[in-house]
């Protein structure tokens, strides 16, 4: 099987001070290319810290991560990330923000454009492109976040709670925006959430990790057909699932 990430005993203490924070692992992992995983576990257990790993912007303290066989040594540039908030900037249009990508990263502006009207067209921003981020609901921004991190066509996408900041109908609807967008672009995606439905709404394979040190407690399958409709989520399969990991969480006296 070919590998997208590979996190092998990877393990991580932030010193302090004013302690030592043993944050996760050690912990081993391999994610296939064009999936899509949902990492799953309590505040704290260190979640935030593997992306940042898997990403480059934080060194494990013991184990080893690769992406796509070559070591993580220092910041990605071939990954896309969403964060919880959309981090748009007020002085850039739609447009502009999903083009800041190409900018930062010395890529060709105008190349790039055809794709990053395409993918705002694709969750129905057409008619936004020159608005600027205070102008769209918070959804909306969210979107635009979205085509941001795929405009320059990363192999790897990261997310961390995208969809944690919004209303329950808007998450709603990003959910299926994701989705849908993940199943067009076939990128791997590591997503980061709380939420044991949208884990399993969303992904093939949901990690459940232990509160901290974050360690792998389950990897659950999630052999649902896609598109996740509502008919899905509401079939049994899918709240066993649910019902599944809700048990693991109980576990931990955290339900
Ligand atoms: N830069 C840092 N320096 C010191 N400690 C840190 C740092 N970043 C995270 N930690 C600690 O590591 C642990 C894991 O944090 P992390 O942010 O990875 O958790 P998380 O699972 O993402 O939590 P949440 O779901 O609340 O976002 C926490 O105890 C946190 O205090
Ligand atoms: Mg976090």
């Amino acid at each position: 099987m070919s590998v997208a990430v590979a996190v092998e005993g990877a393990l991580k203490v932030y010193p302090g001070p004013p302690a030592p924070v043993h944050a996760l692992g050690p912990l081993d992992l391999a994610i296939a290319p064009g999936s899509f995983v949902a990492l799953l576990g309590p505040s704290g257990c260190g979640k935030s810290t593997l992306l940042s790993m898997i990403a480059g912007l934080e060194p494990p303290s013991r184990g080893r991560i690769a992406i796509d066989g070559r070591p993580v040594a220092g910041p990605q540039t071939a990954i896309g990330i969403v964060f919880q908030s959309p981090v748009l900037v007020d002085w850039r249009d739609v447009l502009g923000n999903v083009l800041l990508q190409a900018d930062l990263r010395g890529l060709d502006r105008r190349a790039l454009e055809p794709r990053a009207r395409a993918l705002l067209r694709s969750v129905g921003l057409e008619g936004f492109l020159h608005r600027r981020p205070w102008e769209l609901s918070g959804g909306m921004q969210q979107r635009a976040a979205f085509c941001r991190a795929l405009v320059h066509d990363p192999p790897l996408v990261l997310m961390d709670e995208p969809l944690g900041a919004l209303d329950a109908m808007t998450r709603e609807q990003l959910r299926a925006d994701l989705e849908r967008l993940w199943m067009r672009t076939g990128k791997t995606v590591i997503l980061v959430t709380h939420s044991i439905e949208e884990a399993v709404q969303l992904s093939d394979r949901v990690i459940v990790i232990s509160p901290r040190p974050g360690r792998i407690v389950r990897d659950l399958p999630v052999e649902l057909p896609r598109p996740r409709t509502l008919e899905v989520c509401e079939s049994p399969p899918f709240h066993a699932l649910v019902a599944e990991i809700k048990r693991i969480f109980q576990g931990y006296g955290l339900l």
